[in-house]
């Protein structure tokens, strides 16, 4: 651990020595300044972990020091403990910091192993604030979008509906293939919104039997059935406030969803066993990753329970559709599981990224975040090559093209999306040729910089 840096101001030399001698002697690193100005500056360039400031000084004052050093914290979300060294008779100045946030005020002549131990707990108490801070950015990051990572348009879409539903109690349906985001996307809106601060229940409509769904969401009464023992409790109720996501709500059965109509409806919910109606005020987000208006066609799934949640539809789009995302996301979960597994791996070769920007993953996010975790897990290197991947991964070589032998498959082909993918090998092939110089890699390929520029931001290739 590197050393915890003090700064000392006092306009007094000696006693700014002298400081800084005892300080040093503590293992600490000390910078010294004579005035409150130059004390702001050393501060700008290399925030210390405390301040040691006279109060009396030549031009800003110690305690103009101090305000801006808190003024500053409140706009960093840093804050730094600040130590005021008075004279005699300037205690009511002292009393004053205190009030303005001062950690606390030394009197001179002071006594040293005093002033070592206040500087001690001083710069504790600022570890445990800043540990604290860590543990609440970690928390709130955990379920804040910005979680949700990918900047591709598509993304940007479904960004675009959180921000729109995530203040109001309006029921979205977030539709999206399997391991596309879907559950992410609903934590998203309800910790980023309003409600953020009360319950958010998920419940997996498909994975409970159905005979107990009911009793589940809505709860029950003591005596209701045998082995109701005591009242319970639904999932209803326990998200009061906050929100509910019913997960793979395509599964529920039909006579859950007229009972869920019912409480949507009547914001009312009722206990199996009980004649007593309890109110509810919870947000309902639901996730299929069936097309829920196809069951609706079909008889499966009731229409007015379908338009009750569907005010709001959020489409995930599945990963090759936003192929842009594809390393980004890739470099987050790198950095994840590198950290999990105690690996100090940097990133991918050029190689596995093309090869994972064209791959289709059908098991979208979820099938790109086992892969880096395998990866991770087995990289003797600091990078992921090609050779980590599954076999599937192997590439055909789409440079054959030229010899006029397609084969063409009977059941036809995406021809935009092959020659997306053919421009793709060659806008990397080109980079790569050219050591990443842009200018150069759009002359081989006889293109314009500009052109090249923005056929790169198309593909979502980035060069730094
Ligand atoms: N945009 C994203 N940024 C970061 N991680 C993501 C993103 N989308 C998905 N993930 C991660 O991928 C995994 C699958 O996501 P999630 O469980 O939300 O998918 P889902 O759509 O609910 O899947 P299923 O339909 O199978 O339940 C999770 O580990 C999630 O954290
Ligand atoms: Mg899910």
């Amino acid at each position: 651990m590197s050393k915890q840096r003090i700064l000392v101001v006092d306009d007094e030399r000696s006693m700014r020595e002298f400081l800084g001698i005892l300080l040093e002697r503590e293992g600490y690193e000390v910078e010294k300044a004579g005035t409150a100005e130059l004390g702001l500056a050393a501060f700008e360039r290399n925030p210390h972990d405390l301040v040691l400031t006279d109060l009396n000084l030549p031009g800003m004052s110690g305690l103009d020091l101090l305000r801006l050093l808190k003024t500053r914290a409140a706009s960093s979300a840093r804050d730094v403990p600040v130590i005021m060294i008075t004279a005699y008779g300037t205690a009511a100045t002292a009393v004053e910091a205190m009030k303005r946030g001062a950690f606390d005020y030394v009197m001179k002549p002071f006594n040293n192993d005093e002033l070592k131990l206040l500087a001690r707990r001083a710069l504790d108490m600022r570890a445990l604030g800043e540990e604290n801070l860590r543990l609440k950015t970690e928390l709130r990051d955990r379920y804040h979008y910005h979680t949700l990572v990918g900047s591709s348009p598509a993304m940007q879409e479904v960004y675009a509906l959180i921000e729109r539903v995530k203040d109001t109690r309006i029921n979205s349906l977030i539709e999206g293939e399997s391991g596309t985001g879907k559950e992410l996307v609903a934590r998203a809106i309800h910790f980023s919104g309003v409600r953020r601060d009360h319950p958010f229940v998920a419940v997996n409509c498909g994975a409970i039997p159905e005979n107990l769904i009911e009793s589940e969401l809505f709860g029950y009464k003591k005596g209701a059935f045998t082995g109701a023992q005591r009242d319970k409790i639904g999932f209803f109720a326990a998200a009061d406030k906050g929100t509910i996501f019913l997960d793979e709500i395509g599964e529920m059965p039909l006579l859950t969803q007229v009972k869920v109509l019912r409480a949507i409806q009547e914001k009312k919910v009722n206990p199996v066993g009980s004649t007593e109606e309890r109110s509810v005020d919870v947000r309902i987000l639901a996730a299929t990753n069936k097309e829920l208006e196809a069951e609706v066609r079909l008889g499966a799934f009731r229409e007015d329970l379908f338009y009750r949640l569907n005010v709001i539809t959020i489409r995930v789009p599945p990963l090759r559709e936003r192929r842009a995302d594809i390393i980004e996301l890739a470099r987050h979960f790198i950095a994840r599981h590198a950290k999990e597994y105690g690996k100090p791996i940097e990133g991918l070769t050029p190689d596995t990224a093309r090869l994972l920007q064209h791959h289709d993953f059908p098991g979208n996010v979820r099938e790109l975040e086992n892969l880096i975790e395998r990866s991770v897990a087995l990289a003797p290197g600091p990078r992921i090559t090609a050779d980590l991947l599954p076999d599937k991964f192997r590439p055909r070589d789409d440079t054959s093209l030229e010899d006029n032998q397609i084969s063409f498959p009977s059941e036809g082909i995406e021809l935009d999306e092959r020659i997306r993918s053919y421009e793709y090998t060659w806008l990397t092939r080109a980079l790569d040729e050219a050591g990443g110089n842009k200018t150069k890699a759009a002359d081989l390929l006889g293109m314009s910089f500009r052109s090249f520029r923005y056929r790169l931001q198309k593909h979502g290739i980035s060069t730094d």
